[in-house]
């Protein structure tokens, strides 16, 4: 039987099953908070530093006084990981805006919570997507612009993902691309969006209404070492539909090839040779403790 892991909720670690948000917490009426979502593998909790600077920006941007510090978060977080002992899992860490009232002024709400949860998880798009790519449709939803509530910040309202996800459901794909407010191409719902066209990487710009991604930085920064080139650019659809190959990549997504887009092949193969490349050399570094902070 899986074990029930520990939860770590305001200072406490609590049995899953037993860990508990208040129906006035404004996380929860608002999607007011911000989160990050991180992976451990071989006891090595990947990039984690740059997890709890993009967490921290996060809370500045919304406001938010996080009622931890940053070590103190991190030790809070490395405990929870002791805890359940995974050696390989995924971290949800949550700072919802606290108890207010029903307002939607978060002056009512005096201490934001902590949340940490620690889990193992399945891959994203399941299991065998990496092998053999998902199927995805360009949403009609678009992401929000720079000056909206953008996805550039990490926070718990994913409305806009997910009104472009059931339109993926409706259409029988597994996941969608969202444009940006122009109509160049953002990112997909819970990841970033690389293309290959002519043997070098294309990766829509940070202005395209997209998030900072971690693992995006990686593997663009990993595609330079192994010698290809690589442009952030904006991208039209045309160029998408065109690529030679196109893989989504985030920390839940890792690297997942696309097989096609609004049912039209993507290249010729799936995965391609860049993205196999890239799968390869990710899954050889993502555990070396360089990248990441190791579970003493
Ligand atoms: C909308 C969106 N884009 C991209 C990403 C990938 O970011 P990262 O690589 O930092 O996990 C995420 C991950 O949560 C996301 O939700």
């Amino acid at each position: 039987m899986t074990k029930d892991p520990f939860v770590y909720v305001d200072g406490e670690f609590v049995p899953s099953q037993e860990a508990k948000v208040s129906v006035f917490d404004h996380g929860l009426l608002y999607g007011d908070g911000i989160f990050e979502g991180i992976r451990v593998y071989d006891r090595v909790v990947f990039k984690l530093n740059a997890h709890l600077d993009r967490l921290y920006r996060s809370a500045k941007a919304i406001e938010l006084t996080i009622p931890l510090d940053q070590e103190t978060m991190k030790a809070a977080l490395l405990e929870t990981l002791r805890r359940n002992g995974y050696t390989d899992s995924y971290i949800r860490l949550l700072v919802t805006r606290g108890k207010g009232d029903l307002g939607v002024n978060p002056l009512k709400c005096p201490k934001a919570s902590v949340i940490i949860i620690n889990i193992q998880v399945e891959p994203m798009h399941g299991h065998g997507s990496k092998e053999k790519g998902i199927s995805t449709i360009v949403a009609s939803v678009r992401r929000q612009a720079p000056d909206s509530s953008s996805h550039e910040i990490k926070s718990l309202n994913y409305l806009n993902s997910i009104l472009a996800v059931l339109e993926a459901n409706r259409q029988g794909a597994d996941d969608a691309i969202i444009l940006d407010h122009r109509g160049f191409v953002a990112e997909s719902t819970g990841t970033t969006l690389v293309a290959v066209i002519d043997g070098a990487l294309h990766a829509p710009p940070l202005t395209a209404s997209i998030l900072d991604s971690i693992t995006r930085r990686f593997v663009l920064d990993m595609a330079q070492d192994l010698g290809f080139g690589v442009k952030e650019k904006d991208m039209t659809l045309f160029q998408l539909l065109m690529a030679e190959e196109v893989f989504l990549c985030g920390t839940m997504g890792e690297i997942t090839p696309v097989r096609s887009i609004n049912g039209q092949a993507v290249g010729t193969k799936t995965p391609g040779p860049v993205t196999q490349k890239l799968i390869a050399e990710f899954k050889k570094r993502r555990r070396l403790p360089q990248y990441g902070t190791k579970i003493a």
